[in-house]
């Protein structure tokens, strides 16, 4: 859908990360509806935009807590009135001072696990400090990345180490991020139910040996968009549905119209007898994230648009250095036309590969209101 005609972006000096509300909010309402219906809670994972007014919505909207992926979000958010905040990254001895420092301020920051020794140190951290810390055990439910096998007889352990050793023991937690692999629908679903039966499974486990167990946390955009059944289930996180991106719209999780983010570029060259239109946006504002490589139509580093934000489906940015984009036609053919179709000076939009890399590289996002003005909204990064 494209912008508001009269916007001017002419006074925009880029390249710029522009964001849709239109279409933020959409993203916002679609998930938060997909999971209501599930009947569980959904917990934003507010990394994808770490900006307070989009958390606002995602709150507004009815979201239940958050989860971060920084202590520095876990702050930024705690001092903006969040206080049931999940930190979704593996614990390590060295962070749990902080962690305690926010708890002590009154913050409900809860933290993850996957090991006997993940356990063991937030135990004698705890017993130290005279602390009672609110873990969840993470549990692996693809192979993909981290946590513990369900059936994994150390599950039960980490949960008696933490259980008897003073620490509240909150529950299980998973992130399938094996969903970015799935294409179709069919594939969707099934991922999703993998996702919640291992993680429900783990649960069952931990209470069979008569631990606590009270929260189950799934979640990803594709698994809290494609799941047809939660039970046992009591909350779903998901981050990057609020912007989507090329990712996404690749596996059929979104469509290319629902992606809010967009990069603004201007056009600052041309290699006409090769059919390459030079952009101000390279990786340093894209990012090298190539997330599109291994899918059915490869985006390369952004799909370009018009200004007004219509896709160009046969044009991508097919090559980046820091600050320079090379736009090619999709097949590759020359057009002798570069220089007449897109001045020197003229403006495009692309689309991102991976939305929570390209913010990643912005201090602010410039957001088309829904009433057409446009407006400023700061974003976070770092440590
Ligand atoms: C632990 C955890 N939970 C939830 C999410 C949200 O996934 P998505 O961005 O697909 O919604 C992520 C994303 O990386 C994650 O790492």
């Amino acid at each position: 859908m494209p912008a508001a005609a009269h916007v001017d972006f002419s006074t925009l000096e880029t390249p710029v990360a522009l964001l849709d509300e239109r279409r933020l909010e959409r993203n916002i309402h679609h998930m938060q509806t997909a999971v209501n219906a599930l009947g569980v809670r959904l917990r934003p994972h507010v990394k994808t935009a770490k900006c307070l007014p989009v958390a606002a919505r995602q709150r507004e909207a009815g979201g239940h807590g958050i989860a971060v992926s920084t202590l520095k979000e876990a702050e930024a958010f705690f001092a903006a009135g969040y206080d049931d905040i999940l930190y979704a990254v593996g614990i390590v001895p060295g962070k749990l001072d902080h962690v305690r420092a926010l708890r002590e301020r009154g913050c409900a920051l809860k933290v993850i696990v996957d090991s006997a020794d993940g356990a063991h140190a937030v135990v004698e951290a705890g017993r130290a400090a005279g602390h009672a810390f609110e873990v969840l055990i993470e549990v692996d439910v693809d192979g993909e990345r981290a946590g513990v096998a369900p059936d994994d007889p150390a599950l039960i352990g980490i949960g008696r180490l933490l259980h008897e050793g003073g620490a509240v023991l909150g529950g299980v937690m998973t992130h399938g991020g094996g969903s970015y692999h799935r294409f179709g629908h069919d594939a969707r679903v099934a991922f999703a139910e993998q996702e919640r039966s291992r993680c429900v499974q783990a649960a069952q486990h931990l209470r069979d040996a008569g631990l606590p167990c009270p929260v189950v946390s799934t979640g990803s955009t594709p698994t809290a968009l494609s799941a047809h059944d939660a039970a046992g289930v009591t909350e779903m996180r998901a981050g990057v549905y609020v912007f989507n991106d090329l990712v996404m719209a690749g596996l059929g999780v979104c469509r290319v119209d629902d992606v809010a983010l967009s990069v603004l570029t201007t056009v600052i060259g041309h290699q006409a007898d090769k059919g390459w239109v030079l952009v101000d946006a390279g990786w340093m504002a894209l990012s090298r994230d190539r997330g599109t490589q291994d899918h059915p139509i490869d985006q390369g580093y952004g799909l370009v648009c018009t200004e007004d934000g219509t896709a160009l489906d046969d044009w991508t940015v097919s090559a980046v250095n820091q600050e320079h984009g090379i736009v090619t036609r999709r097949d590759n053919a020359t057009s002798a036309d570069v220089r007449e179709r897109f001045p020197l000076g003229s403006r495009l939009r692309v689309l991102p590969i991976h939305a929570c890399a390209t913010a990643a590289q912005f201090s602010e996002y410039r957001v088309l209101t829904n009433d057409g003005r446009l407006e400023t909204w700061p974003r976070f990064g770092g440590w």
